[in-house]
């Protein structure tokens, strides 16, 4: 690499980083948590990043990502060229391998009968510093070490391209690993990130810690001195103002803010009359005792809900809370001197389903609190602390800044609050329905024990009259449905099955203690063809 190009650029964290190229893989996410997991910084960035770019992040090392496309369709992705000339490690995955072999010399063709999805095994026939050691079995007959893989794969590599070895085979004797030392180029045909793939994340830590030398710096303690020092070095004296949504990501950049700049911010909180009672008043308590945040409380629930009356389709919903929320923070901001930057809590996950990664050059705005409005009108300039960190990443720095564990590991609020959570028009009398029902579910979850093995619980409002009995009289009332999901990446889910007894005792208690209830329902579909919340 050119040493004189390089010091044009700062560097950021240190100099053990990782860049993933996105050839589009469901699993790419999965990826950079896995490096992470091991403790190097890495960052996902599109397959046509420049190469100032590439220099600037300065990694030690390449990991091309899975993809769905065919290598030789006529507009596929490709890997630039110049990345074969920076001397760094590259490892390719899946796509990323064919992509590299076909680019290099080697041939790819379509597997018609010979494609494999899903779980599969693959025979090591040498050695190699990438799979040295690792092996999930003996092959009885030859002798030979195999490893358990998770394959998704159409094509298939028939030809290696000039100084590669092929390092294993898949059951139809195809390549599946493959490495050209002296250049340090691997490839592998399954998925290491994948769980399936048992001794995955082992071959991923060899290429980042052996191959690439990465050391393990990406540690709670410097996430946080790095964060803290580079909200000082942006921020200097100017005066900041950060959306308190109540959720894990704004407290923690508020407390964050807080380590930087001191009291050198202002927090805004806007009630929008949508929020679970007991949510709003455990944050505030928080801010206050806790932390002794400055928290301007704005209680505005009349106004989000006129701009609610009528409105039924959910997207629309969803627009008329953003731009009530747009006009009542930019009123807020109005009446603070010499605010030059807002915070948000943005986290990485927000900024790669955005499509905002750093080569993308796009710049939006968190959606569900879009304050796109008045940005750039008032000069303000956005400050997104934590927005290379994954929630599990900001969880830990709620922990290790001293947040309450129930804080840290409650389950997610959409932003738009109940309005999603109530089918059709929304209406306070629903909401007061749907935060005492809600409360009876999460609190029973609570007392059995059951809230932190389920990934997400709530309950929702359908705006539907059903008979019920009261005293001796037939009586109409609503029904609510009630949700349980388990995931681990919030992108597919599973709904819980929880026990007979406790769904009865909920149930009890709703139509007893909430007399608009007569019924109650348990959704029991998954994540996809359904979504978590109904709207
Ligand atoms: P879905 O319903 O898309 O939900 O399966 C996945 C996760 O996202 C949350 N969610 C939202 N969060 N604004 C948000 O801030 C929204 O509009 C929104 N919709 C869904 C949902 O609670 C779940 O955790």
């Amino acid at each position: 690499m050119n040493v004189n190009r390089r010091k044009r650029y700062s560097i950021k964290y240190n100099d053990h980083r990782i860049l993933v190229i996105d050839f589009g893989s469901q699993y790419t996410q999965l990826l950079l948590r896995r490096i992470r997991e091991l403790g190097v910084y890495s960052e996902l960035c599109s397959w046509n990043i420049s190469e100032s770019q590439v220099f600037a992040f300065n990694p030690k090392g390449i990991i091309l990502s899975g993809g769905p496309h065919s290598v030789n369709e006529r507009h596929a992705p490709y890997i630039p060229e110049f990345f074969f000339q920076l001397g760094v490690p590259i490892f390719g995955i899946c796509y990323g391998m064919q992509i590299m072999s076909l680019q290099l010399g080697g041939q790819v063709t379509h597997a018609i009968v010979q494609r494999e999805f899903g779980c599969s095994q693959i025979t090591i026939l040498s050695e190699n510093v990438l799979i040295n050691d690792i092996y999930d079995c003996v092959d009885g007959v030859t002798g030979r070490l195999t490893l358990d893989v998770w394959m998704s794969h159409g094509d298939v590599i028939t030809t290696v391209p000039k100084g590669f070895s092929i390092i294993g085979v898949n059951k139809y004797n195809q390549v599946a690993i493959m490495a050209n030392e002296d250049r340090r180029l691997y490839g592998v045909q399954f998925h290491p990130e994948v769980t399936h793939t048992k001794k995955g994340k082992f071959i991923l830590e060899r290429f980042i810690t052996c191959i690439c030398r990465c050391q393990s710096s990406w540690k709670i303690t410097n996430i946080i001195n790095n964060v803290v020092m580079d909200i000082r070095m942006k921020v200097g004296k100017d005066k900041v103002v950060l959306g308190l949504s109540g959720g894990i990501d704004s407290l923690v950049t508020a407390l964050l803010l807080r380590r930087a700049i001191g009291r050198q911010f202002i927090c805004i909180f806007i009630d929008n009359g949508l929020l679970l009672n007991y949510e709003f008043n455990r944050i505030r308590d928080v801010c206050a005792k806790n932390y002794n945040l400055d928290v301007i409380y704005v209680s505005k629930e009349q106004q989000f809900l006129n701009a609610l009356i009528g409105v039924v389709d959910p997207e629309e919903k969803r627009k008329v809370i953003g731009r009530v929320f747009t006009e009542v923070f930019e009123e807020q901001i109005r009446g603070l001197v010499g605010v030059k930057w807002l915070a948000q809590g943005t986290i990485y996950s927000d900024v790669i389903e955005s499509g905002r990664t750093f080569s993308s050059g796009k710049n939006v705005i968190k959606s569900h609190h879009n304050v796109g409005g008045f940005f750039g009108i008032m000069g303000i300039r956005l400050l997104e602390p934590i927005r290379n960190l994954f929630k599990d990443e900001v969880r830990n720095i709620g922990v290790d800044l001293g947040l309450p564990y129930d804080i840290v590991y409650r389950y997610p609020f959409p932003g738009p609050g109940l309005a999603v959570r109530i089918l059709g028009e929304v209406k306070k009398e629903y909401c007061d329905i749907l935060r005492k029902v809600d409360f009876i579910f999460i609190e029973e979850l609570k007392r059995d024990n059951l809230y932190y093995k389920v990934s997400q619980a709530f309950a929702v409002f359908l705006p539907i009259y059903s008979v019920g009995i009261q005293g001796d009289r037939r009586k109409y009332k609503w029904v609510i449905a009630l949700r349980a999901v388990e995931t681990v990446d919030f992108m597919t889910a599973h709904w819980v099955y929880l026990s007979y007894d406790f769904l009865n005792k909920v149930s009890n208690r709703i139509v007893n203690e909430v007399e608009e209830v007569s019924r109650v329902v348990y959704d029991i579909s998954s994540k996809p063809p359904a979504t978590i919340e109904w709207e």
